[in-house]
């Protein structure tokens, strides 16, 4: 039988994906980089395979016994070896890709994934694109450490209203896609909540939730950048941070849609649900 392949599993969204997937009962492998390290964290109820985007001669014992691939793109990752892995798919007999994209792809062609969502179509590989809203799990990662030692949001985003999504959200329905067949043949997905919010509603939600006064900074994209090259962020990587903020500034962040509701039957997790869940993350120790 073949597997599916499912690429990022130690990242936000492959490793949700991979949960739902053996929820479902569907076979798969975990793509990683570091096969000891991930079974040591996971543990051995996953099959895992080595997989390095950058590392080509990784991609045939990765794909081989495969014909769906849940495909995430690392930021830093180089085009050409990455869209190599797709040719060598191809080759290999994949028929269908899921690929983890950006709501509004198509209006910003800065951004890695607009030229990725092209690789793919060339491919000729059958597709779905999730093209995912502003994750609320940035909170927890991208933006802890200033929450956490600050009390604040740092993100240059105005007042800008953003349609948050949670990644456990995305990942049902990356799983759906590779497990419902046909029916997400060719689909653009774009995954929302229900709600959108700014920084400063969200910082309100916060301070609701935790219990302590939190603010939302609003720097602005130079003064963001200048603090963060400080703190030793790479500039490529704060680039494209700063324009995805620039978007929500804009005012183009704040559409929302009701796909994943129309996907499940269900209403997505809102905001608040989240923090919740998530609340143990910005405790102080
Ligand atoms: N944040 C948002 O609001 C948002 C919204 C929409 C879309 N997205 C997109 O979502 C994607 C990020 O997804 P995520 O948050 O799930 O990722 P993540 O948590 O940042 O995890 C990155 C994953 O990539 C793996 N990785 C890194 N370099 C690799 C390489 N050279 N070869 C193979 N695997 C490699 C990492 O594995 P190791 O354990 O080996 O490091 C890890 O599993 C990005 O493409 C981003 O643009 C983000």
């Amino acid at each position: 039988m073949k597997h599916i392949l499912v690429t990022g599993f130690t990242g936000n969204v492959g490793h949700e994906v991979a949960l739902h997937l053996k929820q479902r009962q569907a076979p798969l492998r975990c793509a990683v980089r570091d096969v000891e390290k991930a079974r040591h964290a996971h543990g051995s109820e996953f099959e895992y395979v080595r997989l390095d985007f950058q590392h080509p001669e990784t991609f045939e014992s990765a794909l081989a016994g495969i014909d769906r691939v849940f495909l995430m793109y690392p930021p830093e990752t180089a085009f050409e070896p990455f869209h190599m892995f797709i040719r060598k798919a191809k080759e290999m007999g994949v028929r269908h890709i899921v690929y983890l994209s950006v709501k509004d792809v198509q209006y910003i062609p800065f951004i890695p994934h607009h030229k990725n969502e092209r690789a793919i179509r060339r491919s000729g590989i059958p597709y779905t694109f999730l093209r995912a809203g502003y994750f609320m799990q940035n909170l927890n990662l991208f933006l802890l450490d200033e929450l956490r030692e600050q009390d604040r949001i740092y993100v240059p985003a105005g007042k800008g209203k953003t349609s948050f999504v949670d990644v456990r959200d995305v990942a049902e329905i990356g799983a759906r896609a590779l497990t419902e067949g046909e029916r997400h043949v060719g689909c653009k997905h774009v995954l929302t909540g229900d709600q959108a919010m700014d920084f400063f509603e969200v910082a309100q939600l916060m301070t609701k939730i935790l219990g302590r006064p939190i603010h939302y900074a609003n720097p602005s994209a130079k003064e963001f950048k200048t603090y963060l090259l400080a703190k030793g962020l790479p500039e490529d990587y704060l680039n494209v941070v700063i324009g995805l903020h620039l978007v929500t500034k804009i005012g183009f962040a704040k559409g929302i849609t009701n796909k994943y509701r129309t996907l499940t039957g269900s209403d997505p997790i809102r905001l608040e649900q989240y923090l919740r869940d998530y609340k143990h993350y910005w405790e102080k120790s």
